[in-house]
């Protein structure tokens, strides 16, 4: 994990750049974390619904390139997003206590869900300063990953509703 050495947050700008670079890190490590979802997933709605957000989130990661690059980010390969990290561990703990079944479904569920909303939280800060900072088209484009996160998150809760039912009967 690339730790921050003392004076480097400075300003708010660094910190929005910075927060770019974690976001980077954070796509990156759910491209893989969803790759799994889909492989573990049993439920075809929910494997649906993992691959179309696997497609979104392909998008996220070359949106988050793209401010990197106007925002002069500096080295973007240097950042490792804990948080992620353990959220996916989780996950795949979840996979090797479960059998493939409605219970590993409605587990997967739960942290996809945990997922989304980390990425919520980070894209509504990361909106609100490049908005403070006059980066109209950077805050643009974070609204429109932003609103795919929330559009993830309430199809998983929507499928939860039937998934958790088939998990109680299991
Ligand atoms: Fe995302
Ligand atoms: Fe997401």
């Amino acid at each position: 994990m690339g730790l921050l050495t003392p004076n480097q947050l400075k300003s708010l700008q660094s910190l929005y750049t910075i927060q770019l670079r974690y976001l980077l890190s954070t796509e990156n490590q759910i491209l893989k974390g969803l790759n799994s979802m889909i492989e573990h997933a049993s439920d075809q709605q929910l494997k649906q619904a993992f691959q179309s957000h696997l497609q979104e989130t392909e998008v996220h990661v070359s949106r988050l390139n793209q401010l990197i690059a106007e925002a002069n980010a500096g080295d973007v390969d240097d950042k490792k997003d804990p948080i992620i990290t353990a959220l996916i561990g989780s996950g795949e703990n979840i996979v090797s206590e479960s059998d493939e079944g409605p219970v590993r479904d409605a587990g997967l569920i739960a942290t996809a869900q945990k997922i989304e909303h980390y990425e919520i939280a980070s894209y509504g800060s990361a909106r609100d300063w490049a908005r403070i900072l006059n980066l109209e088209n950077h805050a643009q484009l974070l609204q429109k990953t932003l609103d795919e996160e929330k559009h993830a998150d309430e199809l998983l809760t929507t499928i939860s509703q039937r998934a958790n039912q088939s998990a109680a009967v299991a």
